[in-house]
């Protein structure tokens, strides 16, 4: 994958939905590895899972759970395959994901097409007892009657093959869906997912999106606490249009990548107060870097995902964020990234 100077042209010359997935014949391709060492400073323990690194491939890129073992063996510390819901779905029509290459950004407006809980399931059953952490995202389909009995059944299939499982109730493209983190609605959701897992594995992850009013926020977090779930991802793409210069600004959808970067923070900062502390935090929202990855990291979170900076920054991306990483605990008078862990304050 040195190849990706080289590469990139080539995909960026083709429309970004056929891009990605010639990306994921290519990985398809590879011959398989087994995931990369990382550094022990690195390690984190959340719900009761050892990450051997907080780098963590986000949602959206291997819905279908085709190449987990190829993120992997490029150096992520973890990957969350998803959003898959009961049943297949085509998404929305096309063009849905666009580019904004002067942004650093991406807008999609996918609409959760993917093949379906069943097929992710055998491919997950093909590759258990493999090392490395494969959480599984989940989410209703479109035409759900009832959207929860939808979750319930995403935590029943998915729970034997998945790391640990995150209820995603944040895509903008999924017409009603992000209602679902009404304090009321969200309780009952929750209600209905654990009772669904039953013993105490796997965790349970819930992902947020960054466009919540504090009162919101302050609901969620109760939920969340109340209900003992497993951690929080801020968050999902945003609904909000930040300035942005690219052409493809006005399409509607969800916004990723740079121009998330300031609000994900500072929804990672809300949530933080809002929870005391007390939840395990992932962040994710237009990581791009080491500084960035470590930014979140004092801020709060344990874990961090990404998915945008990718696009632009290729597979050697995650290798780079971790040894930057590691040069910033060390400088910042670290032994390991764990006491670096919410150390802002
Ligand atoms: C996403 N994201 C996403 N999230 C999710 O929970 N389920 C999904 O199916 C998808 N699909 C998806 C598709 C595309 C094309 C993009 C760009 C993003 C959201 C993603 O996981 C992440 O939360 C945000 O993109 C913010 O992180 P980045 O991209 O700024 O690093």
């Amino acid at each position: 994958m040195r190849a990706f100077p080289l590469l990139r042209p080539l995909l960026f010359s083709l429309d970004p939905e056929r891009a990605h997935r010639l990306t994921i014949a290519m990985l398809k391709a590879m011959p398989r590895r087994t995931p990369v060492a990382h550094d022990p400073a690195l390690a984190v323990r959340v719900g009761g899972l050892d990450f051997p690194s907080p780098v963590g491939l986000a949602a959206g890129v291997d819905k279908d759970a085709e190449v987990p073992d190829a993120f992997l063996s490029l150096g992520f510390g973890f990957v969350e395959v998803g959003t898959i819901t009961p049943l297949p779905q085509s998404g929305n029509p096309r063009p849905r994901l666009f580019r904004l290459v002067e942004d650093r950004a991406v807008i999609n407006r996918m609409g959760f097409n993917n093949g379906g809980q069943a097929a992710a399931l055998a491919r997950l059953h093909k590759r258990a007892g493999r090392p490395g952490l494969v959480g599984v995202n989940i989410g209703a389909n479109k035409d759900a009657v009832d959207r929860v009995a939808d979750y319930a059944t995403g935590v029943r299939t998915m729970a034997p093959v998945a790391s640990y499982l995150t209820i995603n109730i944040s895509s903008p493209n999924t017409p009603g869906l992000r209602a679902l983190q009404d304090a009321a609605a969200l309780d009952e959701l929750l209600h209905a997912a654990l009772e669904a897992r039953g013993a105490a594995t796997p965790p349970i992850f819930l992902k947020v999106a960054p466009d919540l009013a504090v009162q919101d926020m302050d609901a969620i977090a109760r939920v969340a606490l109340d209900r003992r779930i497993d951690g929080l991802i801020v968050s999902n793409t945003t609904i909000s249009r930040p300035a942005l210069r690219s052409a493809h600004a006005g399409e509607a959808g969800g916004l990723s990548g740079a121009p998330l970067k300031d609000l994900a923070l500072e929804r990672l900062h809300d949530f933080r107060r809002a929870t005391g502390g007390a939840l395990p935090l992932i962040a994710a929202g237009g990581i791009a870097s080491g500084a960035d990855a470590f930014a979140r990291i004092k801020a709060g979170a344990t874990l961090v995902q990404l998915y945008s900076a990718l696009v632009y920054g290729g597979p050697g991306l995650a290798r780079r964020i971790e040894k930057d990483m590691l040069t910033l605990i060390k400088d910042e008078g670290h032994r390991t990234i764990l006491t670096a862990i919410g150390s802002d304050g």
